[in-house]
């Protein structure tokens, strides 16, 4: 009896692992998001609690879906919205972007991601599509955040304005 149980944790773990990796849950890369909508823009000073993972200047990027999302309250699968992070660099009385830390990423399909809300989760490494931060850990990372304090809009923190 004790094998058995520990065949089936096996196997229900084996098979978690596999559809995380090759059952299409992955997020897609925001390719062309530089041309989406820009919703707004935020910058993150050293002091402020998120400063570690969040710090510097950031852009958020939505494409059409998402925009019927900002504008309706209900954010359709295809909804992708992009937290474009920047270092900040300081000089001349002026607040300037420095390279790019990383692309954040939230990607509506409820279907694939629904363990997450129907949202899935990324970040890629200095915009790199090949660098991943997230992976798997998009529960715990992010999504438990969004979760959490953007209950009432979809999990969604921003929001648009005219
Ligand atoms: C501790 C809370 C917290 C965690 C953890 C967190 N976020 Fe967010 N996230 C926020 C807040 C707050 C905003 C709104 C920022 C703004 O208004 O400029 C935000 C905004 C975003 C946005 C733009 C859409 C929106 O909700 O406004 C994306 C995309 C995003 N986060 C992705 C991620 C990813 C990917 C992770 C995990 C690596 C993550 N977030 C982890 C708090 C969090």
């Amino acid at each position: 009896m004790k094998a058995l149980f520990l065949v089936l944790t096996l196997t229900t773990a084996m098979s978690t692992s596999t559809a995380a990796s090759a059952g299409g849950a992955a997020v897609d890369y925001p390719h062309g998001y530089r041309n989406w909508t820009h919703v707004k823009s935020l910058i993150l000073e050293p002091g402020h609690p998120l400063y570690g993972a969040f710090g510097g200047l950031h852009h958020i990027y939505a494409n059409d879906r998402a925009m019927k999302g900002y504008k309706s309250g209900k954010f359709p699968d295809g909804a992708v919205i992009v937290f474009d992070l920047l270092e900040v660099e300081r000089g001349g009385n002026a607040i300037a972007e420095g390279p790019r830390k990383i692309v954040g990423v939230m990607q509506r399909d409820a279907r694939r991601f629904r363990d997450t809300g129907g949202w899935g989760y990324e970040g890629f490494v200095q915009g790199d599509p090949k660098q991943r931060a997230v992976g798997d850990q998009a529960k715990a990372a992010c999504h438990g955040c969004h979760a959490e304090q953007a209950a009432k809009t979809g999990y969604v923190f921003s929001a648009w304005r005219e």
